[in-house]
Order: structure tokens, then C-alpha cells, then sequence
């Protein structure tokens, strides 16, 4: 099925940090994708991503991509009070959109977004990359075997000497920093396990480094219905780097350690293909592309499409507002 769809027409706008993940996504799968533009700001970036991978054109604003005939879907790697804005221009152009996790900055932009592409009958995905890896696929397809699950404790935990781009330096309380940035993964995982709609969320945050303005450190409590629970701790000041998830079922424990091993009462179960201590990993990128071409052509897939996108940033808003408000946010669904 997949080697007879024709190859997606993509426009990567924005040139920075992550956009070489996705360039190598699109340009490893040719029967899946085919680089057509790309976008940024600063036309040096642009040249030189266009040089490194091949596109055809170079373009300096979304404006000028629109334009072009062969781009059937943008990837948005903007930082994140952008996506809003360009997602709605993209979509409003015709064209379906893979947006860079967080889907925006806060819950009335994702619904914004949201209704930009169901009048133009167009995908919305979120670049959630982290649900891509093999672990996260193995656990999703044998939920049913490991029992009732209870609860879920999710750590994800790194270190950062400072801001990694220079928008991060910029971001107040208010936009938070590590419950936006590293939130938007770990409630991600814990919405896929325990369902859309949870009941009440408690987060506290703190800041324990000067270089920003931000949360770095935050602890988050999120009850779901049918008496089922999950806590988040999130940092930037950890070293080494520790993400995990513990998947409590009534009668068995599943680990997943790094985004591809599996853990099942301390027994590997799903061992990694490569290396996974790094933040970006091929793997994860490459799975996304393809899910999100596969949206495109209307079959099935497991993107995080922009239902699901919309609830989370839900949440990630609740978990900002309770620890600005040091209280417990109850939710309206
Ligand atoms: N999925 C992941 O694991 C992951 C990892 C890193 C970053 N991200 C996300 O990717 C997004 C980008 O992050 P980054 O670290 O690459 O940021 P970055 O600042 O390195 O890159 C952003 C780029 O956008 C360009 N730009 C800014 N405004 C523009 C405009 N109006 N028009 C065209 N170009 C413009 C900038 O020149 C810059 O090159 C963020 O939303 C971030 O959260 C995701």
C-alpha cells in the first residue's frame, strides 16, 4: 500500500535547532516525501538547509512558499509563539500541517488551529516525536496484555547549560518553559495511556537556575476518571539525562526507558535499535514523517492529530495554572 502513494511535496519552515531532524525524516524517504522548499527568516539558514538537502527553493517568508504549486504540506518548526499563526496561514493556503510540539503556546490558539483545518479538510498533526519510538509502539500494542493499568509515574529530566535557542530566554512564567517544552512530551504519553479528559491537575514549578526567566523544574498530578493517576516530574537540571516511564498495572510493572527499551517486572521485553540518549533521535523523526504522509493520503496512522493536540495543550495549560495560582485546576470538558 504505502510504496504506491505518491510522495508528499513538503515546505520545512524554519531553519533552526530541530529542522535537521525533519529534513533527514523527509529526504531518507523518498517514496514518501519530496522536499520541495525551504523557509526561513534568515535566507543564509534557508540556503544552506536547501544546499544540505537538496530542496529546490530557498524562501525567505511562508508568503513565498504558498506560492508554490508542489507544496502540499508544511512542517512547522517555528519557535512556539508562532505556530498559531503560521499553522492557520498554511492551512488557510490549502495545504496540511505537521506542527512542532508544543502545538502553540496556549489552549485558545490550538482550538483556533483546530477549526483552520477542518474548513479546509486539511491534516493538522503535532510533531509529539517522542510517541514515535519503538518503546512507545510496543507498549500502545500490548495495553491489553499487561492488565489494568493503574497509574502512571513519568519522569523526563535533562540538563541544559542555558537556553537553546533565543526565544527560550525569552519566555515568562506565564508562557512557562519546561512544562511547555518537555511537558508537551511526557502529558503526551500519559494522555495516549490514560485517555483526553483528566479530572483535575496540580502542578508545582520552581526556577532553579538564573539563565532564564522561566520554570525549569516542575512536578505535576493529574487525576484521570475511574480512579486512575499520573505524576510528571519534569527538569532541565538533571545530569545524566532520565526519561521514564512507569506503567503501574494491577499485576505487572512496564518500564520504558529512554523512548525504546521496555521493562516488563524488570525483564527486557523490547531491547532499543540504536542509541537513545539524545534528545533527537533519527528513529523517532523518520516514524513521524511517515505516520504524518500516511494522514495525508487519508489512511490510517498515529499521528498526534490536532484532537488529541488540542486536549493536551488543555492540560498543559491547567498545569501552568495551578502552579501560577498554587492550586488545583479542576477541568471542564
Ligand atoms: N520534537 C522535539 O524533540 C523538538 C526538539 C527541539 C525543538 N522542538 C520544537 O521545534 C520548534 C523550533 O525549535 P528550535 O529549537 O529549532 O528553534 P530555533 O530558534 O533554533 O529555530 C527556529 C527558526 O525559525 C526561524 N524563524 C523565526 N521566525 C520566523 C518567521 N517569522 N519566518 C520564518 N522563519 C522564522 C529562525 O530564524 C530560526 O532559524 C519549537 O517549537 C520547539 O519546541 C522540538
Amino acid at each position: 500500500m504505502a510504496s504506491t502513494q505518491k510522495p508528499i511535496g513538503v515546505a520545512l519552515i524554519g531553519c533552526g535547532r530541530v529542522s535537521d531532524a525533519h529534513l533527514g525524516a523527509i529526504t531518507s524517504q523518498p517514496e514518501k516525501g519530496r522536499l520541495v522548499a525551504v523557509v526561513d527568516r534568515n535566507p543564509e539558514l534557508a540556503r544552506a538547509a536547501a544546499e544540505r538537502f537538496g530542496a529546490e527553493h530557498a524562501c525567505a517568508s511562508i508568503d513565498q512558499a504558498m506560492k508554490i504549486p508542489e507544496v502540499e504540506a508544511a512542517i512547522i518548526c517555528l519557535p512556539n509563539h508562532l505556530h498559531g499563526e503560521a499553522s492557520i496561514q498554511c492551512l488557510n493556503a490549502g495545504r496540511h500541517v505537521l506542527v512542532e510540539k508544543p502545538m502553540a503556546d496556549d489552549y485558545a490558539t490550538t482550538v483556533a488551529m483546530g477549526e483552520a483545518a477542518e474548513a479546509a479538510g486539511k491534516v493538522l498533526a503535532v510533531g509529539q516525536s517522542r510517541r514515535h519510538g519503538s518503546a512507545i509502539r510496543y507498549v500502545q500494542d500490548h495495553l491489553e496484555s499487561f492488565g489494568e493499568l493503574r497509574a502512571i509515574q513519568a519522569s523526563f529530566c535533562m540538563y541544559w547549560d542555558g537556553p537553546q535557542a533565543p526565544w527560550w530566554a525569552e519566555r515568562t512564567a506565564k508562557d512557562g518553559l519546561v512544562l511547555s517544552l518537555l511537558g508537551s512530551h511526557t502529558i503526551d504519553f500519559v494522555q495516549m495511556m490514560l485517555g483526553k479528559h483528566p479530572l483535575r491537575v496540580h502542578a508545582e514549578a520552581t526556577r532553579l537556575r538564573d539563565c532564564w526567566s522561566a520554570e525549569d523544574e516542575a512536578m505535576i498530578l493529574i487525576r484521570y476518571p475511574q480512579n486512575k493517576m499520573a505524576t510528571v516530574h519534569l527538569s532541565y537540571n538533571q545530569q545524566p539525562f532520565f526519561e521514564r516511564y512507569h506503567l503501574l498495572f494491577d499485576t505487572s510493572i512496564v518500564e520504558v526507558r529512554d523512548v525504546n527499551m521496555v521493562l516488563v517486572n524488570n525483564e527486557v521485553v523490547h531491547a532499543p535499535a540504536e542509541e537513545a540518549t539524545l534528545l533527537v533521535t533519527n528513529e523517532l523523526f523518520k516514524n513521524q514523517f511517515a505516520e504524518f504522509a500516511a494522514a495525508c493520503h487519508g489512511l490510517p496512522n498515529r499521528s498526534a492529530l490536532h484532537p488529541h493536540g488540542i486536549a493536551l495543550m488543555r492540560v498543559i495549560d491547567a498545569a501552568l495554572e495551578s502552579s501560577l495560582a498554587n492550586q488545583t485546576v479542576a477541568m471542564r470538558w
